[in-house]
């Protein structure tokens, strides 16, 4: 897809039971055999103030030693439950072949996390592809929508772009957050072996590590 072009998905659903999607789904990535190889996603998880937990993938746009940044709509649950605990976990799943060998390495890190600030929002806004963009104005994040009017909202935008009547601003639901891990745990297998795991944790003299059990 050319990085000025924009659509939109469809899931179509024939039953009510989520089950059948699931098996649908999972059936077709079993007959594709392929696997999953997205370097720069992380699973978020977040909770409201009372511990009630969720979860969900988002990319990591900028990472360093201070820590990982994603950019997200202020208005989603996950920045809702955000304002209420700042305190996240997030994991990272890689499963690739290097020299015919067979890697399955995962990172998981916890800790705080704060907003980035507006101007470090905007660059990475400006970075985005135009469906991005377009998705950041035409979606509130979560909110139950009718397809068909989205979908003829979705193609006014684009054609409102393209012929230069509309520019594609940074709305102020586009938000940057940033995790300062405190706690990074790595576990390392694949082929036969028995993995190993590596726990760094943050103290006041710097970071410690021990081996732990797989
Ligand atoms: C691979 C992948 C990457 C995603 N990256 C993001 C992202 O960077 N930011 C985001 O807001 N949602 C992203 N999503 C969508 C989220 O997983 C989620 O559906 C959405 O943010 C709503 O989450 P919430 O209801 O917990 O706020 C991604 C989904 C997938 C499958």
């Amino acid at each position: 897809m050319s990085q000025l072009s924009s659509r939109l998905a469809y899931i179509d659903v024939q039953d009510r039971n989520p089950l059948t999607l699931f098996k649908e789904w999972h059936n077709e990535v079993i007959s594709a055999k392929c696997f999953f190889f997205q370097t720069n996603v992380m699973c978020l998880a977040t909770s409201t103030k009372n511990g009630k937990i969720s979860n969900r993938n988002v990319v990591v746009k900028q990472y360093d030693e201070n820590g990982f940044v994603f950019v997200t709509d202020g208005r989603s649950r996950k920045s809702e439950e955000i304002e209420e605990n700042p305190w996240v976990a997030a994991t990272f799943l890689w499963n690739y072949k290097k020299d015919e060998t067979e890697y399955l390495k995962q990172v998981r890190m916890e800790g705080k996390i704060q907003k980035i600030s507006q101007d470090r929002c905007l660059k990475l806004f400006n970075q985005e592809k135009l469906y991005c963009k377009i998705r950041s104005h035409l979606c509130h994040q979560d909110q139950q929508v009718d397809w068909e009017v989205l979908k003829s909202k979705h193609d006014k935008l684009l054609d409102d772009v393209l012929n230069n009547k509309r520019k594609l601003t940074m709305p102020d639901h586009y938000v940057g957050y940033e995790i300062i891990p405190e706690r990074y745990d790595f576990y390392s297998a694949g082929g036969n072996y028995i993995a190993d795991r590596v726990v760094f944790t943050k103290e006041q003299s710097g970071w410690n590590f021990v081996h732990v059990a797989a």
